[in-house]
């Protein structure tokens, strides 16, 4: 007769059904209670009911149970493991990732080369303790052309061709209205430059174009002189340009400066020689200045026998076309990417 010890369990038989068609941790667990929970489990049931046994029979039957319990273990396991291997399989399945597939693609804007020049003069202007200052597109005819000793059949106002909007409204021509208002509000000391858009009735061609930008300048105390002009001037475009750029001053006429000046640089791409964009001269057009003009001071309720100041003003869209050469002022605002991705 075999002995107990080598017979199965008629409890392992029960688990096997059992565990067949568990198919998942949680069933699993479930499992492991029916059989082996310390309370409720069936193999621990039998392993208590040990006690009533004779004490020979007791030894046999217990190292039969452990011998299940053992095995029930074992399988127990032996299914869980399966099932974390299973799991971490289908995790790598769905978590794969395809390396060879294109990257996204950001497209990284950057300054118009406009607002580079802008922000470069306002930077060297913003060193030499100039403040930076804004005023209106739409102005009145007051701040555009009276305040500024232009009034009303004035030559100068021809040269401007102004848009005109409704109720006596227009388009600024030129950003010195703006020196107008910052007056009005400040006493001097006055260290000012005013970037901004500007607006002429031009029809757009290479050197022409309806909107365009300016920076105005202007400077007030008392005691300013011509030499005040000519040095801030001079050092502002050896920055601005180069080191070894010249400048110089010809007697020009603007209503609101006396004495006024057209100033000119020595050509950035012949260094004076001679070349097709200076038209052989050696010098370049840059701006317009001068010393601000008593009745201006009188306008705003100056006193122009104490206070003396100069102002000037330039095109930024020039400046930017000089430095990129760029020789059509149309590129700038036809925003072709082709063209700006240069800049
Ligand atoms: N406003 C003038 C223009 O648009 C430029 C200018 C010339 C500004 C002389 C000034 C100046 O402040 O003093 O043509």
């Amino acid at each position: 007769m075999k002995s107990s010890q080598d017979e199965v369990h008629p409890l392992w038989d029960d688990f096997c059904r059992d565990l067949e068609p568990v198919s998942g941790s949680g069933e699993l667990t479930a499992l492991k209670d029916k059989y082996l929970s310390r309370s409720r489990g069936l193999v621990s049931l039998e392993l208590r009911n040990l006690k009533a046994l004779s004490p020979q029979n007791r030894s046999e039957a217990g190292r039969q149970l452990n011998a299940l319990k053992a095995r029930v273990q074992a399988a127990l396991s032996k299914r869980q493991a399966e099932f974390k291997e299973r799991e971490h399989r289908l995790q790598l399945e769905t978590e794969q990732i395809d390396v060879t597939l294109p990257g996204y693609h950001f497209v990284q804007g950057g300054l118009h080369p406009l607002r580079q020049v802008w922000r470069e003069m306002e930077e060297i202007s913003v060193r030499m303790g100039f403040t930076v200052m804004s005023g209106p597109e739409v102005e009145s005819d007051y701040y555009n052309f009276e305040a500024l000793n232009i009034p009303t059949g004035h030559p100068a106002r021809d040269d401007q061709d102004t848009l005109y909007l409704a109720n006596k409204l227009l388009l600024r021509t030129h950003t010195s209205p703006v020196q107008i208002r910052t007056m009005e509000k400040q006493d001097p000391p006055l260290r000012i430059v005013v970037p901004g858009r500007v607006y002429r009735r031009d029809a757009t061609d290479a050197t022409h174009s309806p909107m365009f930008h300016q920076m105005e300048g202007l400077v007030v105390d008392e005691g300013i002189t011509l030499a005040d002009l000519k040095g801030t001037l001079e050092v502002f475009l050896k920055e601005l340009f180069s080191a070894d750029t010249r400048v110089r001053f010809r007697p020009s006429y603007f209503p609101f400066v006396e004495p006024g000046a057209e100033v000119d640089i020595s050509c950035i791409f012949c260094a004076g020689e001679g070349c097709r964009v200076c038209k052989g001269s050696g010098w370049i057009e840059i701006m317009g200045a001068g010393m601000v003009h008593p009745r201006v001071f009188q306008m705003v309720g100056y006193d122009s026998e104490k206070y003396t100041g100069f102002a000037w003003g330039m095109g930024i869209d020039r400046i930017a076309q000089l430095k990129h050469q760029v020789d059509d002022l149309r590129l700038f605002f036809e925003n072709d990417l082709r063209f700006l991705r240069q800049f």
